[in-house]
């Protein structure tokens, strides 16, 4: 395998990025880079100073005087957040800070602030595998592998009822759709697949057959490299 090999996952939230990115670092011996996580200590951090999600100046100014330090720690029941030195883990997953999120990720000084350290994560390991929204597009546009990872919002909003529930986090399938479209529409402009991404639409999938429909592409594109 050639030095730093990079796989860029995006696609709307939901879609299942994150598990198959993670079980595909695991699988290949690479590591996963949760750049939705980085998004999500970022609001936090802007929700901690009490500054609104549409006050662009304010965030810029945050971000400039005081950076946050956010950190992606591998832990024993895997990844970990941590925000100026503080676990967030749980409290970026609740649905209101998901809300909060897909507000403040409109920002540029957000994507500013995140452009570097999602590069440099990226470097970090000989293979990584990242999932996000622009990480083909804008983040990593070199990236050898480029997939785009599709599902429609009722397969979406059903899978990450049944994962907050089994989390223990009480929530309705319907309020969960109801975000969802409403985040899809804040998040559409970015969510785009990069040219000559690999494109698999999840809905009709199981795990295992998204999984092995990626794994191949990834092992194609690799043997070539
Ligand atoms: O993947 P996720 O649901 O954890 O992402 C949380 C939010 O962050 C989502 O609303 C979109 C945004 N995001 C982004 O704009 N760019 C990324 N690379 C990753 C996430």
């Amino acid at each position: 395998m050639q030095k730093n090999f990079i796989v860029a996952i995006d696609g709307p939230s939901g879609a299942g990025k994150s598990t198959i990115a993670r079980r595909l670092a695991a699988h290949l011996g690479g590591v996963y880079v949760d750049t939705g996580a980085l998004y999500r200590a970022v609001a936090v951090y802007i929700k901690q100073r009490g500054v609104s999600p549409e006050n662009e100046a304010e965030i810029a100014r945050c971000l400039s005087a005081a950076p946050p330090a956010i950190e992606l720690r591998q832990g024993a029941d895997g990844q970990c957040v941590f925000l100026n030195g503080i676990e967030v883990t749980r409290e970026i997953r609740l649905p209101e800070l998901s809300t909060l999120t897909s507000k403040i990720a409109q920002s540029s000084a957000v994507r500013a602030f995140l452009l570097d350290a999602q590069r440099q994560a990226a470097r970090s390991a000989p293979f990584a595998v990242l999932d996000g929204r622009d990480i083909g597009t804008v983040v990593l546009p070199d990236a050898p592998v480029k997939i785009f990872l599709t599902a429609s919002a009722e397969a979406r909003a059903e899978r990450r009822t049944a994962e907050l529930l089994a989390q223990g986090v009480s929530v309705r399938y319907e309020d969960i759709l109801r975000d969802n479209i409403a985040r899809d529409k804040r998040d559409a402009v970015r969510t785009t697949a990069a040219p000559g991404a690999y494109i698999v639409d999840t809905s009709a999938l199981s795990f295992d057959e998204s999984f092995d429909k990626i794994l191949d592409e990834v092992l194609r594109v690799r043997e070539k490299e």
